[in-house]
């Protein structure tokens, strides 16, 4: 198998702990660290629908608090179209690393992979102080 394959799988194996009652929608996400470790996570909804969290911000977490966090890779899986990261995501993990390139099957079966750079151009990343 190869890595982006064992990405995908990491995450369709968190996709089975998502907690989705409310949208019915289930998402795994992995993320591969700069160490090569692999950290999952899948999204966790809420009866107070706003405080639902992504399963790629859950892998964030699961990673940084593990102590890594620059990423090479980030592997989606939601329904049987090809799931991409939704805008707060995309800022999130362009906080810590804007290189990362963003895996998910496409229609056909195959790889997608896509530079966070072409989602989220021009991201906010300077944050000063200044009135
Ligand atoms: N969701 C994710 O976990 N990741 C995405 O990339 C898109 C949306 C979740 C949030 C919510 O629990 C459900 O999918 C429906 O939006």
């Amino acid at each position: 198998m190869n890595a982006d394959e064992e990405l995908l799988s990491a995450a369709q194996k968190a996709r089975e702990n998502a907690y989705a009652p409310y949208s019915r929608f289930r998402v795994g996400a992995a993320l591969r660290g700069k160490s090569g470790r692999i950290f999952a996570g899948c999204n966790v909804e809420n009866a107070s629908f706003g405080a639902a969290l992504c399963a790629e911000r859950s892998a964030v977490g699961a990673a940084v608090a593990a102590g890594e966090r620059e990423f090479e890779s980030i592997a989606i899986v939601g329904g049987s179209a090809p799931t991409l990261p939704c805008g707060i995501c995309r800022q999130v993990l362009q906080e810590f690393s804007p290189e990362i390139a963003v895996i998910c099957r496409g229609r056909d079966g195959g790889i997608v992979r896509y530079p966070l750079k072409e989602l989220l151009p021009h991201a906010f990343a300077d944050f000063s102080n200044e009135q």
